[in-house]
């Protein structure tokens, strides 16, 4: 698609398997259990974000929506001296907002037009993008009003992606499928709204120690092939 830009995951593997990095004008979602590292490869992105084209970057800020307070400043400085930048500076290049419920994450993306207009956004960042809104609406009698507010967010992300031509990145949870017997157990939370809306779906997973394994899935475009990564001191690494 036309002026799409890329952002290094950091990771040269993941980066061959996204074709280059994470897209603007697109929603890519991180979806995995527990420790998987989703809100590790949110920080790096960030990150990697702020440096020049030749090393991965778009030279620009990006916006991080927190919503469930697991934002580390201490991890960001320490990813960023790895990267070679200045851990303060890093740190500044990265506007902060914590959504304390699901209107407020979606008053928060509503507004953060607002910011990208005056500020150099090359990314947004929301982790995670359903949490709040699982909590809020739990059980059937609230699914369709919660898949209503939440088709209505991303429909209103991808905009926002599109037209500032801004990377958007989101988590999101497994859920159990306890009527599976074969296949995989585990399923995204969000539904078909998640699905559909979702421009690439990465499924993480945890190895042995800090190994990770990623793939993307629901993607005809993509390969099925699996790769490795590994979270340390540094950051995500190959
Ligand atoms: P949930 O938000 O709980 O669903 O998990 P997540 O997918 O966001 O996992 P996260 O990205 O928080 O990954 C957690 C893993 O990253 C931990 O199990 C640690 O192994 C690793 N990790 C997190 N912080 C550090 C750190 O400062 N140093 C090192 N070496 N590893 C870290
Ligand atoms: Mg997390």
């Amino acid at each position: 698609r036309r002026g799409i830009r890329r952002i290094s995951t950091g990771v040269k593997a993941l980066d061959e398997l996204l074709g280059g990095g994470i897209e603007t004008k697109a929603i890519t979602e991180l979806v995995g259990e527990f420790g998987s590292g989703k809100t590790q490869l949110c920080h790096q992105l960030s990150i990697i974000v702020q440096l020049p084209e030749d090393r991965g970057g778009l030279k620009a800020k990006a916006l991080y929506v927190d919503t469930e307070n697991t934002f580390r400043p201490e991890r960001i400085m320490q990813i960023a001296k790895y990267r070679g930048l200045d851990p303060q500076e890093a740190l500044r290049n990265i506007l902060y907002a914590r959504a304390y419920n699901s209107d407020h994450q979606m008053m928060i993306i509503e507004e953060s037009k607002k910011i990208i207009e005056k500020e150099n956004i090359g990314l947004i960042v929301i982790d995670s993008l359903v949490a709040h809104f699982r909590s809020e609406y739990p059980g059937r009698e609230n699914l369709a009003e919660r898949q209503q507010k939440l088709n209505h967010h991303i429909a209103q992300l991808l905009r926002i992606a599109d037209i500032y031509n801004v990377a958007v990145v989101v988590t999101n949870q497994v859920v159990a499928q306890p009527d599976v017997f074969f296949g995989n157990p585990l399923k995204p939370a969000g539904g078909n709204v998640i699905a559909h809306g979702a421009t690439y779906r990465v499924w993480l997973r945890k190895g042995k120690e800090n190994v990770r394994i990623a793939k993307i899935f629901d993607s005809p475009y993509h390969p099925e092939r699996e790769v490795t990564f590994r979270i340390t001191e540094e950051g995500v690494v190959d």
